[in-house]
């Protein structure tokens, strides 16, 4: 007998398989950026930065894209409790960091957006080689301001994705509950 098909939705209990994909695809991805984006900055070669900061930000809005998809994805389904036995501050502060976990990443892929709109010659994006990119500044006015938000928010988001995997490994070794797993493999 073949063992059953992994479920596609959460359910009460575990995340399912969309969650999870999404989950693991929008954390590579944000990794990726914020590498991506140190590397860039301050190491990569100056002649060839601005095909990098291309490169960035077309990553960049597929990952903005993804994030909206992942939300709209969580809207319609249920999502799964934490374990009753954690005391109530846990809980809440868990939920608090997803929250913020999100906020940043709308607000760090935003900001990135506005950064790629105020270079002399604006960056360009076209989604799936169809869809033209719309511009959301059109001055320069602000670019230092803008340049900046986008990186204290990026390392923001970096520091608190460390607290998070932090407190996911300390759910899965000190606690030896099913947090992790049920984020991994579901079940
Ligand atoms: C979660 C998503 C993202 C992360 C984690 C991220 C991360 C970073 C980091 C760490 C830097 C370097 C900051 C510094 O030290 O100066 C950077 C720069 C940059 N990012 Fe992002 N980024 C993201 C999304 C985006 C998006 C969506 C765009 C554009 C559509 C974008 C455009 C840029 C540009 C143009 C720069 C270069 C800024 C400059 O020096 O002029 N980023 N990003
Ligand atoms: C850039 C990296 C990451 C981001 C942005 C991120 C973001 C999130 C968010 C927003 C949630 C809440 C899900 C929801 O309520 O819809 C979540 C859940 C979770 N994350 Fe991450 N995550 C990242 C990396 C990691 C890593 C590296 C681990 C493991 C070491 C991990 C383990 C978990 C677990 C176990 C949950 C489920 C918690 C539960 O079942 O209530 N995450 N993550």
């Amino acid at each position: 007998m073949s063992a059953a098909p992994p479920a596609l939705r959460n359910t009460e209990v575990t995340w399912g398989l969309v969650a999870r994909l999404f989950h693991w695809l929008s954390a590579l991805a944000v990794l990726f950026l914020a590498g991506y984006g140190f590397w860039m900055t301050h190491l990569a070669e100056r002649a060839g930065r601005l095909a990098h900061y291309q490169l960035h930000s077309l990553v960049g809005w597929y990952v903005l894209l993804l994030i909206a998809l992942r939300l709209a994805w969580r809207a319609g389904s249920p999502v799964p409790a934490l374990p009753a036995e954690l005391p109530r501050w846990e809980r809440t502060t868990a939920l608090a960091a997803h929250w913020a976990l999100y906020a940043l990443m709308l607000a760090v892929s935003i900001s990135g957006w506005m950064v790629a709109d105020t270079f002399r010659q604006p960056i360009e994006g076209m989604l799936f080689g169809v869809i033209p990119v719309p511009h959301l500044v059109s001055s320069r006015a602000y670019r230092e301001a803008i340049e900046g938000t986008h990186m204290v928010l990026s390392y923001a988001l970096f520091a608190l994705v460390i607290v998070h995997a932090a407190s996911a490994l300390r759910h899965h070794f000190g606690k030896k509950n099913r947090v992790l797993l049920r984020m991994w493999r579901g079940g």
